[in-house]
């Protein structure tokens, strides 16, 4: 590791030196359509003891496991019917489906912080899925943000919270979704939303053809869900149509003209997805209080209302992901 990352361009020296470094268990910034992950060799006890280190990560919060191919989800997981139906819809996409372990994972314990389930995604990201196949195997990759702090969106986010603490960035542009994938779990044979995300619920429930359950009705763990999350070091206030003298005033549809950052001046969810976690980073250095006008909640803006309110809600000493 050195005090500043290697900077990877995305060519083809660029993915052979990543799956290089992620070979000799070093840790590697890849882009996603979601948002920047902090890969590591999923198999390598060190390599996933960096991933906890630099992000200063509890160690009970599990890890999600990068994969090029189904044929690998199989090998790792017994995958209900459910579970295929969805990975058959939406993968390679934004959606991570947490699935009972087999006996003969391989996976370093740690990743799963002890559950005898794992969180399983394919990327749909032509980076990500050329650096799965270049290094073969299997990355566990956390969103690449230091643990509690607002999700990667571009290098440049990664470089600012991690840039020390990590062997290279595979340097993508920026993340088209740019929310988090969405988690979905099962109870049994029943769905059950984990995490909302890039991946909405109408869709899932249309491909499924029943509706999610909620997490709080299941008996399902879910470690990472906790209400502090995603948080700017300024104050955040949600739902403002009338900013104070003193806020930085975030934006969203045509009837915010005083904003200084707009989420999507015509009141597009997609748009202000993609953009809602450079804005608070931007947000975040030029202010100590942020204002954003109210995103309704239909679509992805259920996915954003939900980043938004736990970038509000009260800091815990143990904030995470
Ligand atoms: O889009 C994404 O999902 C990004 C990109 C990099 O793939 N990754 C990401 O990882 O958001 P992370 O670690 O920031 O969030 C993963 C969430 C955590 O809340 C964790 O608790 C949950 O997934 N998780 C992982 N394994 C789990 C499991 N076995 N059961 C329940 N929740 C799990
Ligand atoms: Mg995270």
């Amino acid at each position: 590791m050195t005090d500043h990352p290697e900077i990877l361009l995305p060519d083809d020296a660029g993915i052979t030196r990543a799956a290089e470094l992620l070979a000799r268990g070093d840790l590697v910034a890849m882009p996603t359509e979601t948002v920047y992950g902090l890969a590591g060799d999923a198999r390598n006890p060190q390599a996933v003891a960096r991933i906890f280190a630099a992000k200063g990560r509890p160690a009970h919060n599990p890890l999600i496991v990068h994969l090029a191919r189904m044929e690998e989800a199989e090998d790792l997981v017994d995958l209900p019917a459910a579970a295929r139906t969805l990975a058959a819809h939406f993968w390679p996409g934004p959606l991570t489906l947490v699935a009972p372990l087999r006996p003969d994972h391989r996976l370093a314990p740690a990743v799963t912080a002890g559950l005898p389930t794992v969180a399983l995604r394919l990327p749909a990201h032509p980076l990500a899925r050329q650096l799965l196949e270049a290094f073969g195997g299997p990355l566990a990759a956390p969103s690449a943000n230091p643990s509690g702090r607002i999700s990667p969106t571009t290098a440049d986010h990664v470089i600012a919270g991690l840039g020390g603490r990590i062997a290279a960035v595979l340097d993508g542009g920026a993340c088209h979704v740019g929310l988090e994938s969405t988690i979905i779990g099962f109870d049994g044979e029943q769905a059950v939303m984990l995490r909302e995300g890039g991946l909405s619920r109408d869709a899932i429930e249309a491909a499924l053809g029943t509706q999610l359950h909620a997490r709080d009705a299941a008996k399902i763990t879910a470690p990472g869900q906790l209400a502090s999350h995603y948080a700017p070091r300024a104050r955040l206030r949600l739902n403002v149509r009338a900013p104070t003298p003193e806020e930085l005033w975030i934006g969203f549809g045509p009837d915010c003209s005083g904003a200084a950052l707009q989420l999507s001046e015509s009141g597009d969810l997609a748009e202000a997805a993609a953009r809602l976690f450079a804005a608070l980073h931007e947000a975040d250095l030029r202010a100590d209080q942020i204002a954003i006008a109210p995103v309704p909640d239909s679509g992805i803006g259920a996915a954003i209302n939900d980043r938004l309110r736990r970038a509000a809600a009260p800091r815990t000493p143990e904030s995470e992901a």
